[in-house]
């Protein structure tokens, strides 16, 4: 089999990340692979030596140690047997960055990184939006955002910086509704 063809996903916390890949999914018959909830599954399995890490982690918006979320990722692509996946918050910071290359950056085709572009104002609005409709996440609430924001800010977009100069990504401006979001993102999928 061929290497598996990647699409990073990158965009702030409520920028539609997941909503996005489920259509995706649905269309273009990618795997969809979150980081974030790999590391919650991770977090709640019976007698992970990692969960008190994660979730400290994950309340305070900072960002997981790469060894941990690189072979979370590697053990999902080498279960599904399948060769195209959506990678969804994931590299979020230069570690991440670095680790993937170290370790599966030889084995992957990266094609695009998709970049969905969304005012704070409009992304906290969906969390807490989230949060109160029962999404059960123990970041979705302020004090966790703001902290999300600030490592969103401070290590994420270097990294989509980095892709950029490189020209792997395609921006989409995400502040509109779900299905204005995916025609565009169609339009990027298609030009593949
Ligand atoms: O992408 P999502 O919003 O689900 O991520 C939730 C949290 O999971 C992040 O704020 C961070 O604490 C953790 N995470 C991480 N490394 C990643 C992706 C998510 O540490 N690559
Ligand atoms: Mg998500």
């Amino acid at each position: 089999m061929s290497k598996p063809n990647i699409l990073f996903v990158l965009g702030g916390p409520g920028a539609g990340k997941g909503t996005q890949c489920a259509k995706i999914v649905e269309n273009f018959g990618y795997v969809h692979l979150s980081a974030g909830d790999l590391l919650r599954e991770e977090r709640k399995a019976p007698g992970s030596q990692f969960g008190e890490l994660i979730e400290h982690h994950i309340t305070n918006g900072t960002i997981v140690p790469v060894e941990i979320t690189c072979s979370l990722l590697e053990r999902a692509m080498n279960k599904s047997e399948k060769n195209d996946f959506l990678i969804d918050g994931f590299p979020r910071n230069e570690d991440n960055l670095s680790g993937w290359n170290r370790v599966m950056g030889e084995k992957v085709n990266l094609k695009k990184v998709l970049f969905f572009h969304c005012s704070q104002e409009v992304c906290t609005e969906r969390c807490l939006a989230r949060g109160a409709a029962g999404s059960g996440r123990t970041d979705d609430n302020e004090e966790s955002l703001r902290k999300r924001f600030v490592t969103y800010e401070n290590a994420t977009m270097p990294i989509i910086k980095y892709y950029e100069e490189k020209g792997f990504v395609a921006q989409i401006d995400a502040t509109k509704t779900p299905e204005e979001v995916y025609s565009d993102v169609e339009a990027v999928l298609k030009s593949l």
